[in-house]
């Protein structure tokens, strides 16, 4: 492969998620979710904005299946609102909300377009929360087990590729530790501890529910977000080190995943506030996965150091690093690399995809309408760049999903950031594709950086 090209069948798409773009939050009979809640509490949510309608996804999904058409991509990720299933988080079933899952799935396969299904992507059924607190409680594993079960029956004839629960450090840390997102909680690190538990048990309970009750053979895997270790300098050194942080730093999540097991350096570095669990639990949370996503935003440089226990430390960033909106989107294109590079080394993964990369920026459109993203193609650019050097050093880095195919509703930061290669305007709702969408295009169809 001669530039930056990409292998034959790179499978290119770009992700949502339900809560950020459906909208029609009350519609068919749909539950609330946390985020309802959540996202209603004055001062949660920047500017107070809700997703109550958002980008209408709900009853627009036509146009954005045609909108991804013109794209050209291959695949759309998309998650099931929970609720909509199941509008007490459990018991009676809503068949309205099922079938809208099944229409979009049509949509998609009649052009031409895979459906690639997150089961949960942190809109929790409110009631589950009201009831025994949500992820607190281990009740929840087997919930999530029945709900799993009921969308794999369903939409398992023409689904082919299922996600569990998208970030689960981020289920448990940002809503149940640091009280940033839904449901807002800030219990002592030991309660935290317990609630990751449960996450991870929740995915290995769902991976099971999906192989049990999918008519075709599924492939199941996780959108997990690791600190992304890279290398300071690609020397042996620094690669090693990198290589060791990024299986310690994720110790309690993709790692504990990938090796079934609470590692040594992890349970000693949390000591008393380690999570309780059995050797059972252990085996549900390393139920073995066809393929590994990852999300993937900003990089954790690190360099070899002889003297920490563990050989390695942190190099903070300076102060003048270049990042983008978000305060936490620091630009570092080379974790496309080293993420997947690391998760086939540590763990000899076979199937890797980046299930979301994307960023926000102060998008402003012309008078004419037109969005001039040149920092998103930018920034788009060099991560592609990445990704093609992990595919020609043979890494199985197999597909790419941009974040996102459309403006949307960005977690407490409400409408204020954008994401989309497709801008939104949130008044009359009419989509514009930016420029990055044009490169994102040209991109696809040459298989190849632009
Ligand atoms: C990820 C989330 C996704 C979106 C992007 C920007 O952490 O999975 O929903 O908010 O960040």
């Amino acid at each position: 492969m001669a530039g930056y090209s990409f292998s034959k069948d790179f499978l290119w798409g770009v992700a949502t998620a339900a809560y950020q773009v459906e909208g029609a939050s009350t519609a068919d009979g749909r539950g609330a979710s946390i985020w309802d809640t959540f996202s209603a509490t004055p001062g949660k949510v920047r500017e107070d904005h809700t997703g109550s309608v958002s980008c209408d996804q709900y009853h627009r999904y036509r146009e954005d299946v045609q909108l991804m058409k013109g794209l050209g991509v291959k695949a759309y990720r998309f998650s099931v609102a929970w609720p909509r299933i199941l509008p007490a988080g459990h018991g009676p079933v809503n068949p309205k909300g099922l079938d809208y899952y099944d229409r979009l799935t049509d949509e998609l396969l009649a052009n031409g377009i895979q459906p690639w299904c997150t089961l949960f992507h942190w809109d929790l059924p409110q009631a589950l929360q009201d009831e025994f607190g949500g992820w607190a409680d281990r009740r929840i594993v087997e919930c999530f087990g029945d709900y799993t079960a009921i969308v794999a029956k369903r939409l398992g004839d023409r689904v082919r590729h299922f996600f569990t629960i998208n970030e689960m450090g981020c289920v448990s840390n940002q809503g149940y530790q640091l009280g940033a997102h839904a449901p807002g909680l800030k219990l002592p690190r030991r309660e935290f501890a317990q609630v990751n538990h449960h996450v991870l048990m929740a995915h290995g309970r769902c991976v099971q529910a999906l192989r049990a009750n999918c008519a075709l053979t599924p492939q199941v895997g996780v959108a997990e977000n690791p600190c992304v270790c890279v290398p300071v300098l690609e020397t042996p050194e620094h690669i090693d080190a990198a290589q060791k942080a990024f299986r310690i730093k994720n110790g309690r999540y993709i790692t504990a995943l990938m090796e079934g097991r609470y590692i040594a350096e992890f349970l000693e570095e949390e000591g008393p506030d380690a999570p309780e669990f059995t050797e059972a639990d252990m085996r549900l949370i390393g139920e073995p996965l066809d393929f590994v996503g990852l999300n993937m935003y900003a990089p954790d440089y690190i360099r070899a150091d002889p003297a920490e226990k563990n050989g390695f430390t942190s190099v903070p960033l300076p102060k003048a690093y270049p990042r983008m909106v978000p305060e936490w989107l620091f630009v570092g294109p080379s974790i496309t690399y080293w993420g997947p590079r690391f998760v086939r080394d540590l763990w000899g993964v076979k199937s890797i995809y980046i299930t979301e990369n994307g960023c926000a920026c102060d998008d402003r459109p012309e008078p004419d309408g037109e969005v001039w993203d040149t920092d998103r193609v930018m920034y788009l650019r060099q991560h592609f760049i990445a990704a093609s050097r992990a595919v020609q050093e043979g890494i199985p880095l197999k597909g790419y999903f941009v974040w996102s195919l459309m403006d949307n509703f960005e977690w407490q930061k409400g409408y204020t950031e954008r994401f989309g290669l497709v801008y939104v305007n949130y008044q009359t709702l009419k989509r514009t594709p930016k420029l990055s969408a044009k490169f994102y295009a040209e991109t696809i169809r040459r298989n190849a950086v632009v």
